[in-house]
């Protein structure tokens, strides 16, 4: 008995999972995708970032958010370094191998951002051109998995559209509404009707069935209750006017 005991308390210490209940709800996210998550100042703002604070409120705890690289935001969740992964982030079967996903709480897609210029008509058109994406999305496995090519990587969308006005690439896949955020006020350039269709969930850690129930209940109350359609237009109102600044 003591044994075990001794071996649970220096496992516990050694996985670094030791105080199981923490009392605050730590979220993480790459905010550079608005309106979903953006940076107002020092402040990471979005209907993302509304959406985890409700859930900390239901559970009664406090509430925190970081940003970090889209590619470390799922692991993040993994290794339990954060509660929830909210980033705008595509429901897919590669990553449902590694983290459960609540309900989704938007139905959306990639669209494909051009200039006027060099009008984007079909995806036959994007065959073996210079594609600019933000790392680790579903626009980077579109262009290595459908289009069977290697991508041009950027930090966020907005790098990637830069690198477009710039002519380093020809086309940048993103998600509809930053790349609708993108460009904004920007006269040379359009974007393309949905190429793909997409749900956006919050990801977290397996085996943590209370948590998702939490985030689920959440995602259900601020559909119903108009909370989510509010910070929608809000936020894409707030993230456009930062555009044009
Ligand atoms: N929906 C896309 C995906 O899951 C892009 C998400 C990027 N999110 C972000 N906050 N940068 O891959």
């Amino acid at each position: 008995m003591k044994k075990i005991a001794m071996f649970a308390l220096a496992a516990s210490v050694l996985c670094g999972c030791a105080p199981k209940e923490s009392d605050t709800v730590k979220m993480i996210t790459e905010a550079t995708f608005p309106p979903y998550e953006f940076l107002r100042g020092k402040e990471i703002a979005g209907i993302d970032v509304e959406i985890c604070r409700a859930v900390a409120q239901k559970l009664g705890k406090k509430f925190q958010c970081e940003t970090v690289d889209f590619d470390s935001v799922i692991p993040a969740v993994i290794s339990g370094k954060a509660d929830l992964a909210a980033a705008g982030i595509t429901v897919t079967e590669d990553r449902k191998k590694n983290v459960d996903f609540s309900d989704p709480y938007v139905k959306t897609g990639i669209v494909v951002v051009y200039k006027k210029s060099n009008p984007f008509k079909d995806r036959d058109q994007l065959k073996g051109k210079k594609i600019g994406v933000q790392s680790g999305t579903t626009s980077e496995t579109f262009v290595t998995d459908e289009l069977k090519q290697e991508p041009d990587r950027s930090k966020s969308p907005a790098e990637a559209v830069a690198a477009l006005k710039a002519g380093r690439v020809e086309f940048v896949i993103a998600d509809i509404d930053p790349a609708k955020n993108c460009v904004k006020g920007e006269e040379e350039l359009a974007i393309s009707d949905f190429i793909t269709s997409e749900e956006y969930a919050v990801a977290i850690k397996k085996g943590r069935p209370e948590l998702l129930k939490a985030i689920n209940e959440t995602i259900a109350e601020i559909k119903a209750d108009g909370r989510l359609e509010k910070w929608v237009k809000e936020f894409t109102e707030e993230a456009d006017k930062l555009k044009e600044k």
